[in-house]
């Protein structure tokens, strides 16, 4: 089916994208994964080189499927550049969706690039990079696995004694 670019901020890669990773491999074979940034929160947790060192750790098991790349730009450009079949995104809830939508649109008119929407398993689909964020600088519990391992081990060294 061709590549497909899985673009987005991963500021932190959480579960639920791992596993839009893996539903995507299974559609399409093989993802980039475009660490990219979200001018509506341009300023970074964690910076995008580590972003994407830690992506690739965590979908190592996925082998040559997956290649994980950082971008500047549009998602659409990226896709152009790596001669994406589609762009890949997800969505949990309704609000999500309008998003989503919107942007896919947007993306379709301006580009002729496509999106397909990809759901996590629902065990995860409340994970958000944004309160694992709170959690770990509010130092939250994280028992709960929110993250892959490579994941959990950065965030960990983060936070003070
Ligand atoms: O993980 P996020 O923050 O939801 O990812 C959003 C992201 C980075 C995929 C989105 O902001 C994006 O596509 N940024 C690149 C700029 C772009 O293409 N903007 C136009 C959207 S119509």
């Amino acid at each position: 089916m061709g590549v497909a670019l899985y673009p987005g901020s991963f500021d932190p890669f959480h579960l639920g994208h791992l596993d839009v990773v893996e539903e995507a491999v299974g559609i399409f074979g093989e993802v980039v994964v475009g660490v990219m940034v979200n001018p509506d929160k341009p300023a970074s947790w964690i910076p995008a080189d580590e972003r994407a060192a830690l992506i690739r750790e965590s979908t190592a098991h996925l082998g040559r499927s997956v290649c994980v790349e950082c971008f500047s730009g549009l998602a659409v450009q990226a896709a152009r550049s790596i001669g994406a079949a589609a762009i890949v995104k997800s969505a949990r809830t309704g609000g999500d969706f309008e998003v989503e939508q919107q942007m896919a649109q947007m993306n379709r008119a301006s580009a002729g690039v496509r999106t397909v929407l990809v759901f996590s398993r629902p065990e995860h689909s409340f994970i958000s990079s944004r309160y694992v964020r709170q959690y770990a600088d509010l130092r939250g519990p994280m028992d709960r696995e929110l993250v892959p391992a490579p994941v959990a081990r950065a965030i960990a060294a983060r936070r003070p004694s």
